[in-house]
């Protein structure tokens, strides 16, 4: 997507549409819509009357009128975002996603964006680049024909009173996050036939090298000589060898406050069958989404490795398939993890946690002082939140109020639950240190929470369960259905924070 950014609120540059952003109730001769509707012959002055546009988010409206003097274009388009007090700086990247959207059904190949944000500047250049980016990803790939084509190609950028340097570092950065997140859905949307954890692991390694991340792949050898065997007994039942993935950022100058290091710990099943304790047969195509957090995790520490922060980040990927066979683990099979703790597999298919014991040990190993892990854990956080809001839990409230007030500024949901002891003792086994379930139809988010939290030793540590939230069914108006990238922006907030 080619950019340009302009300081003022008049676009005269030489596109094919304009796209507005309108408050609820607004009125064609406030300042900004003034110069816009007298362009169009008074369009905007009609749709308002007439009641055929309201400012309402969500709402939309293409406007036709004949070029005249210096202004190129020949369609204006009204994107309604509600009350202007709510209208926050995260807004734009919907707006900007819509329009790209809208006018690329209409063959659009260029469009001047006025956004009205009283955000800051670099931010607002940001969201729109981002915004634009990650609405042109489509999950079309594997299609051999009629694909969607991404006909906008470039864009003008024109924000009222901003510093053109500003606009130009927030139109990078927009494209650094934007790439990253269409990167982490590309890997959510990939079949498990190809998406296996060796092509995961691969992936990872080629992402590391052009983006200058340090990467080493831990094979089944190695990790069977750590001690993880909580991780390789969920893989034993799998043809496909399951890999660790292990991604290095240091800065060339850190500002790290006394050691402290932040690792990122992604759930990564390529596929999740539910093993021996199987999951039904419909909706299981779903579980090729499963290696979602890891996923997270590698566009994260992507957008991480360009941006170039001044803390070092540690990414850690459990890429591993869930698959009954002949050396499958049986439910009632005891395992011991890395960390010394036995665990009774009373359920195969809650596989996540199993996998994640072991990644977060190995990376408070290797020396993280805060981890934060992310996975499409339970079933149970989608009855809970649906896909408004992912569940977070943690033993440390700074970390988890930190996650959430990132979230909230790039304009994804956090909602805490509880982890306290009580929980704990729920998953204590008769005949091993702990079992892989709680009580059954109880908590099942927190249960995830508590059994992973066993292998956190002295780290500050928050989960996210993302199950709900990094896969969305229906289209919408600025971005198209299926992954989400979600807590991509989140994480990348809560790292430059941190510097
Ligand atoms: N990958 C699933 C969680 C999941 C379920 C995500 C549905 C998205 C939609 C996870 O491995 C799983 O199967 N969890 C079980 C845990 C249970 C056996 C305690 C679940 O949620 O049913
Ligand atoms: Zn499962
Ligand atoms: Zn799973």
């Amino acid at each position: 997507m080619k950019s340009l950014a302009i300081t003022g609120n008049f676009p005269e540059a030489n596109v094919d549409a304009l796209a507005v952003t309108v408050f609820k109730g607004e009125k064609a001769s406030s300042a900004d819509l003034k110069e816009l509707d007298r362009i169009s012959g008074g369009l905007i002055t009609s749709v308002i009357a007439a009641d055929e546009f309201k400012g309402e988010s969500g709402e939309t409206a293409l406007l036709r009128f004949a070029a005249s003097g210096k202004v190129k274009a020949t369609r204006l388009l009204l994107i309604g975002v509600g009350e202007k007090a709510e209208y926050k700086t995260h807004d734009v990247a919907s707006v900007a996603g819509t329009a790209v959207r809208f006018l690329q059904k209409r063959k659009t190949k260029s469009f001047a964006l006025l956004p009205r944000s009283a955000g800051n500047a670099v931010e607002v250049a940001q969201c729109a680049m981002q915004g634009c980016i990650t609405s042109q990803f489509e999950i079309d790939k594997y299609k051999s024909k009629d694909k969607t084509k991404a006909t906008v190609n470039s864009f003008v950028l024109c924000v009222d009173g901003a510093k053109p340097a500003d606009l130009k570092n927030g139109l990078i950065r927009g494209q650094i996050i934007g790439d990253s997140m269409n990167f982490t859905r590309d890997l959510a949307n990939e079949p498990p036939n190809i998406l296996t954890p060796t092509e995961m692991a691969n992936r990872a390694a080629k992402m590391a090298k052009e983006t200058g991340l340090k990467c080493e792949i831990l094979d089944e050898a190695k990790m069977t000589k750590l001690g993880m065997g909580s991780l390789m007994s969920v893989s034993i039942g799998s043809e496909q060898p399951a890999k660790l993935i292990v991604l290095r950022y240091t800065p060339t100058k850190s500002t790290a406050k006394k050691n402290e290091y932040l690792a990122l710990v992604g759930k990564g099943i390529t596929f999740d069958t539910g093993g021996i304790s199987l999951k039904p047969g419909d909706g299981m195509e779903a579980m090729k989404y499963d290696m979602s957090g890891g996923a997270t995790v590698i566009g994260a520490m992507r957008s991480i490795a360009l941006l170039k922060p001044t803390v070092p980040v540690l990414g850690i990927i459990a890429a591993v398939e869930n698959m009954p066979d002949g050396k499958a683990s049986r439910p009632s099979d005891v395992v011991t993890a890395m960390n010394g703790k036995t665990i009774e597999i009373l359920n195969t298919d809650a596989e996540g946690r199993l996998i994640l014991a072991d990644a977060v040990a190995y990376a408070e190993k290797q020396g993280a002082t805060k981890i934060v892990d992310m996975a499409t854990l339970t079933g149970a956080v989608i009855v809970a939140l649906g896909d408004q809001n992912t569940g977070i839990m943690g033993n440390d409230q700074g970390l988890v109020d930190d996650i959430i007030n990132c979230g909230e500024e790039v304009g994804e949901g956090f909602w805490q639950l509880p982890v306290s002891k009580e929980y704990s003792k729920q998953i204590k086994s008769d005949i091993a240190d702990i079992k892989n379930i709680g009580p059954r139809g109880k908590a099942g988010t927190i249960m995830g929470a508590v059994f992973i939290q066993e292998f956190i030793d002295k780290a500050k540590w928050a989960h996210l369960d993302i199950a709900g939230t990094a896969w969305h069914d229906g289209v919408r108006p600025h971005q198209a259905k299926g992954p989400t990238a979600v807590a991509v922006r989140t994480l990348v907030k809560l790292v430059e924070k941190s510097q």
